[in-house]
């Protein structure tokens, strides 16, 4: 029997769709695996009852076809779903990660990106590998046809997951499918911000790096509260606020000493808009 703790992760940071992830130290999912001739799947945790427990649609069934590793598996979640905290990534890579050491295959973790990747697939659609890479690599991590380039980082974080569903699907529909050149230029220059910012621990240039002017107008659309959440965030002491994922939980990053009144600020300005939240003060997993 194998059982691996998996971190929450947020993709996108902004500037970086589809391209950038940070793993978060909490929440997590922790995934138990047994030796068995068929796959079969049980869940317990955070938002449980909307997971499907047919190896055939729940993303660690996938992951354990594409490792040729059939198993008892337990996941306890402890990421809630439709949270845009990498939840479905994080139970696909600690059944990457518990798998692997289960039947002895002995991949590295960069080749565990790829199998976790097919659960994600199975979940949205397409196989990405934002969340998944820096649950299984942690640190920051930047995803490009040519495979994963990692760093590890140490930041103050809040993510702050607000009582609404957005599912990823709807959240990719709502995107633009064009960008102007300016927009493009912009992108291009805070996301080499945010990355130095990274390499540097620097909240500062994360913070200002975050900024995105095509993916992230959009979906803040989909979250009540969005601006004055933000807002708040940014008063109270955050370098930068931005959707984590497809959403609905923001991301803050934030200056030393402040990750209390950030995540108090936060959770009063969600109120106020009349819904519900929780935030998460984590470092960087
Ligand atoms: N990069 C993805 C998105 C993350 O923002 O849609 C969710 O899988």
């Amino acid at each position: 029997m194998r059982t691996v703790r998996a971190p929450a992760t947020s993709a996108n940071l902004g500037s970086g769709f589809d391209v950038f992830g940070l793993a978060l130290e909490t929440p997590a999912d922790v995934i138990r695996v047994e030796r068995a001739s068929e796959t079969s799947i049980t869940v317990t945790g955070v938002g449980s009852t909307y997971i499907p427990e047919d190896p055939g649609k729940n993303t660690v069934g996938a992951v354990a076809e594409a490792l040729d590793a059939p198993a008892r598996i337990h996941i306890d979640k402890g990421v809630r779903p439709a949270s845009g905290l990498g939840s479905s990534a994080a139970s696909a890579a600690g059944a990457a990660v518990a798998l692997n050491a289960l039947y002895d295959l002995g991949r590295s973790r960069e080749e565990l990106v790829a199998a976790a990747a097919e659960g994600e697939a199975l979940v949205s659609g397409e196989a990405h590998a934002d969340n998944v890479a820096p649950s299984l690599l942690g640190g920051f991590t930047i995803i490009t046809d040519d495979g994963v380039t990692q760093v590890d980082t140490d930041l103050s974080l809040v993510a702050c997951l607000p009582e609404i569903v957005v599912s990823t699907r709807d959240a990719r529909g709502v995107i633009p499918d064009t960008a102007s050149l300016t927009d493009v230029a912009s992108t291009v220059g805070n996301a080499a911000t945010l990355a130095v910012g990274m390499t540097r621990d620097d909240p500062e240039l994360v913070g200002q790096g975050m900024d995105d002017p095509v993916v992230t107008p959009a979906r803040a659309a989909l979250i009540d509260g969005y601006d004055a959440v933000r807002t708040s965030a940014l008063e109270a002491g955050a370098t930068g606020v931005t959707v984590s994922g497809a959403g609905p939980a923001l991301l803050a990053v934030c200056r030393e000493g402040r990750q209390g009144a950030v995540a108090g600020a936060m959770i009063d300005a969600f109120d106020d808009a009349g819904v519900e939240s929780r935030a998460y003060q984590t470092n960087v997993g």
